[in-house]
C-alpha cells in the first residue's frame, strides 16, 4: 500500500461523505442555486469530515460539467482531487499563524480568478489566527470581492470572535456513530480485498471516539502487522486487555483478595498494559454484565463507582502503581464479607459483625477489626516502601518531612494527628522502615500546620482522606 488509507478514500463527493446529513442536504442545495455566501465555517470536531466538505464544496463550485455538481473528471474536479488549482487555496493557521499569510490573501483577493469561476480560500484550524490575523480577515469579510469564497474550518469554534461569526454561515460537523464508522471500514476493507470481523471493525469504532481520521488510522496500524483484521489483532493494536484480566481483576477486587491484587498490578505493568485501558474496559464489562442480568444492579453499580474513582485517580497520578494498590486496598475492603477460603470462618463473622457507623452518617460501613488492620498496614507498607514512594506515608503521618543522612527520614508530625493513630499503626510503619533500611524519626509538634495538606492537588487530598479515613482520625480531615 503505496498511498496512506485515510488520503486515498478520501470521500470525493458529497454521496461519499458519511452521516453529517444535514449539513450535505444544505450544502447540495447552495451548489444547485449557483449563488454561493462569501464564507463558510465548518466547526465540529477533528477528522469528521471538514476539510473533506471543503474540498467538495470547492470542486463543485467550479465544477465545469453540465451535469451534476462535482463531476470528478473534468480538468478543474481533477486538479483540485491533486491540490495543484490555481483559484483554491489551502492555509493551514495552525502552521501559518501570522498576519503576513492573510495579508497575502488581501493582496491577492481582488485579481479574478484565474482557471474557475471562484476563487477558493479554505483555511484549516483558523482559529489559530492571530488577532491582527483575524482583523485582516475581518476587513476582507467586510468588503468580500465579486467571485471569492472563504471557507474556515475550526475544531474550536468557541475560540472565533463574534464579529467574524456574524459574516459566515456556520455548519456544524458532528461526532459520527459506531455504526458509521464500521460501516466506512468495511468499505475501505473490502475493496482492499482484507478479510475482517464485524465486532472487531466495531471495536474500532469505538475507540475512535467518533473521529473517522482515528479510526482509518487505527485500521492503518493494524493492517501493517496484520493479515486480517479479526477481534485479535484490534486488541492487540490498541493495548486492550484480554477478557480473562478483566474477569481476574473484578474476581480478586470484589473477594478483596489483597496479595492477589498485588500481584496482578505487577504484571499489568510488565505485561505492558495500563491501568487506565484496565479500569475503562473493566467498566465497560460491569456495565454489560448488569444490562445481561448476569450481576445485581447494586453490586454492579457499586464496582463500577469504586473503579471509576481509582480511574479517576489513577490517571491524574504520577506513580500509577502505587496509587492503584492502595485504592484497591482501600476501596476492597468492603467487600471482605466474601473474604476467600485462606481465611477462617471466624474471621469472617468477626469482620460482620463490625458495623461502624460513619461519622458522615449516612451509611453503615464495614471495617476490618484492628488484627485486620494489622495485615491491611503491613501489606500496604510493603507495597509503599518496595515503591520507594514514602511520601504517601509522610502525608499521612506529617506535614513535613526531611530526610537526612541517607537512610533517616525525620518527619514532623502534628500531635493531634499522632494521637489519633492507633499506637500500632506507628510501629508498623517503624519496623517496615527498618526492613528497607530506613528509620523513621517522628518528631511530635503542635505548631506543625495540617493546612498544608490543603494544597495538595484534588486526588492527592482525596487519598489522603481515605488513607485517614482508614485509620479512624476524623478529626484531622483536610477540607476539599
Ligand atoms: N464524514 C466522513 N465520511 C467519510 N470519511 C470521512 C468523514 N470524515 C472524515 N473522513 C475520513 O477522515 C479523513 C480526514 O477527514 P477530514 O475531512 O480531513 O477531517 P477534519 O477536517 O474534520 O478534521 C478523510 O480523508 C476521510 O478518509
Ligand atoms: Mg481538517
Ligand atoms: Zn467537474
Amino acid at each position: 500500500m503505496s498511498e496512506v488509507l485515510y488520503r486515498k478514500y478520501r470521500p470525493k463527493s458529497f454521496s461519499e461523505l458519511i452521516g453529517q446529513v444535514q449539513v450535505k442536504d444544505i450544502l447540495s442545495k447552495v451548489i444547485n442555486s449557483d449563488n454561493p455566501s462569501h464564507a463558510y465555517i465548518f466547526s465540529g470536531p477533528r477528522g469528521t469530515g471538514k476539510t473533506t466538505s471543503a474540498r467538495i464544496l470547492a470542486k463543485a463550485l467550479n465544477c465545469t460539467s453540465e451535469g451534476p455538481k462535482p463531476c470528478g473528471v473534468c480538468d478543474s474536479c481533477k486538479s483540485i482531487d491533486r491540490s495543484s488549482h490555481f483559484d483554491v487555496i489551502e492555509i493551514d493557521a495552525a502552521s501559518f499563524r501570522g498576519i503576513d499569510e492573510i495579508r497575502k490573501i488581501r493582496d491577492r483577493v481582488s485579481y479574478r480568478p484565474s482557471m474557475g469561476k471562484y476563487k477558493i480560500y479554505i483555511i484549516d484550524e483558523f482559529h489559530m489566527l492571530t488577532r491582527e490575523a483575524f482583523n485582516a480577515l475581518l476587513k476582507t469579510l467586510e468588503e468580500p470581492p465579486e467571485n471569492v469564497v472563504f471557507i474556515l474550518a475550526t475544531t474550536n469554534i468557541e475560540k472565533v470572535p463574534d464579529t467574524i461569526l456574524s459574516r459566515c454561515q456556520i455548519y456544524y460537523f458532528k461526532n459520527l456513530t459506531v455504526s458509521e464508522i464500521s460501516s466506512y471500514l468495511k468499505k475501505i476493507l473490502t475493496s482492499e480485498e482484507i478479510e475482517f470481523e464485524e465486532k472487531a471493525l466495531e471495536r474500532i469504532a469505538y475507540a475512535a471516539n467518533g473521529g473517522m481520521r482515528d479510526a482509518v488510522n487505527i485500521l492503518e496500524r493494524i493492517i501493517t502487522v496484520s493479515d486480517v483484521v479479526d477481534f485479535k489483532s484490534v486488541k492487540d493494536t490498541l493495548g486492550l486487555l484480554p477478557d480473562e484480566i478483566i474477569e481476574n481483576y473484578i474476581n480478586l477486587y470484589s473477594s478483596n483478595n489483597l496479595s492477589g491484587l498485588f500481584e496482578f498490578s505487577k504484571n499489568i505493568l510488565f505485561e505492558g498494559y495500563s491501568f487506565e485501558n484496565l479500569l475503562d474496559q473493566t467498566i465497560e464489562r460491569l456495565k454489560e454484565k448488569m444490562l445481561k442480568g448476569y450481576i445485581s444492579k447494586s453490586e454492579g453499580s457499586e464496582l463500577i463507582n469504586d473503579f471509576w474513582s481509582i480511574f479517576k485517580e489513577v490517571k491524574l497520578s504520577e506513580n500509577k502503581k502505587s496509587v492503584f494498590d492502595t485504592l484497591n486496598l482501600f476501596k476492597s475492603y468492603k467487600f471482605s464479607k466474601n473474604w476467600p477460603h485462606d481465611h477462617n470462618i471466624e474471621e469472617i463473622e468477626k469482620i460482620k459483625e463490625i458495623k461502624v457507623e460513619k461519622i458522615s452518617g449516612e451509611s453503615p460501613e464495614k471495617i476490618p477489626d484492628t488484627n485486620m488492620k494489622n495485615e491491611f498496614v503491613n501489606d500496604m507498607a510493603e507495597n509503599l516502601f518496595e515503591e520507594g514512594n514514602i511520601l504517601e506515608w509522610a502525608y499521612l503521618l506529617s506535614s513535613d518531612v526531611q530526610e537526612k543522612e541517607g537512610n533517616k527520614l525525620f518527619l514532623n508530625c502534628n500531635n493531634k494527628m499522632m494521637r489519633s493513630f492507633e499506637k500500632n499503626v506507628k510501629d508498623i510503619i517503624i519496623n517496615r522502615a527498618k526492613k528497607y533500611n530506613k528509620e523513621i524519626i517522628f518528631n511530635g509538634n503542635d505548631d506543625v500546620d495540617l493546612h498544608l495538606l490543603d494544597n495538595l492537588p484534588e486526588a492527592e487530598k482525596n487519598y489522603v482522606n481515605d488513607l485517614i479515613d482508614f485509620f479512624g482520625a476524623e478529626n484531622v480531615k483536610i477540607s476539599k
